[in-house]
């Protein structure tokens, strides 16, 4: 049996003349090519956020913490803001709670010479609060208004290729591994009733 894995791409800016579509739009093509995998986008720029408990926004919440609570990964594209992540993608993962538990993050990220590996490292202490498990290996764009063609197309895709491919790798694994422990209720080791020692086996 083949099994799929659905991965929720968070798109990480809403500023005007972003280039996070195109960024995005390469790694959907990416992904595109591995029949395993099924896709959701969640743009922010879609999600009025003036509050949470702004009452345009609820319904379109509640609709992209679905799409968050059915995935089994996420891959989240940010740019660089100021050393760290842009203030859209915080409202995001502060919308949701449970649906990032125990899940995998990968993270592509763009920017200036950092590549926004910055961003990223502020991103992994967040998902270690949320008991998400960050990939080691992540795609980093440096310089990114250099990259893309006047088509969106990225000029030279061979390196960002690469790495993705070594994100995918270990994001299939923990993902594989979390839903079947998610699905085995293993990820609670409880304390024996009886004293000191905790009870590892899944039930
Ligand atoms: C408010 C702001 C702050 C930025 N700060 C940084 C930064 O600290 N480091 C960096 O490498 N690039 C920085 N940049 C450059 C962005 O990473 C780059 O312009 C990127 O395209 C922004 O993403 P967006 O086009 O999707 O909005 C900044 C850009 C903006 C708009």
């Amino acid at each position: 049996m083949t099994q799929t894995l659905r991965i929720a791409i968070v798109m990480g800016s809403i500023r005007d003349g972003r280039l996070c579509p195109a960024v995005t739009d390469w790694l959907m093509t990416e992904l595109g090519q591995f029949r395993e995998l099924e896709l959701s986008l969640i743009d922010p720029a879609d999600i009025p956020m003036q509050t949470f408990a702004d009452p345009l926004a609820k319904p379109i919440l509640e609709g992209m913490r679905r799409e968050l609570a059915a995935a089994d990964a996420f891959i989240l594209v940010t740019p660089e803001y100021n050393h760290s992540y842009p203030a859209a993608l915080k409202f995001i993962i502060d919308s949701a709670y449970e649906e990032w538990q125990t899940k995998p993050v990968g993270f592509v990220s763009y920017g200036g010479v950092s590549g926004g590996i910055r961003a990223v490292e502020h991103l992994r202490q967040v998902f270690a609060e949320l008991q998400s498990v960050s990939m080691r290996d992540a795609v980093s764009l440096a310089n990114v208004w250099e990259l893309f063609d006047e088509q969106g197309q990225l000029i030279d895709p061979r390196r960002p290729q690469r790495t993705l491919h070594k994100m995918l790798e270990q994001l299939g694994w923990w993902a594989v591994a979390l839903r079947n422990a998610r699905a085995a209720d293993c990820l609670t080791p409880r304390l024996s009733p009886k004293g000191a020692g905790l009870r590892l086996s899944c039930t």
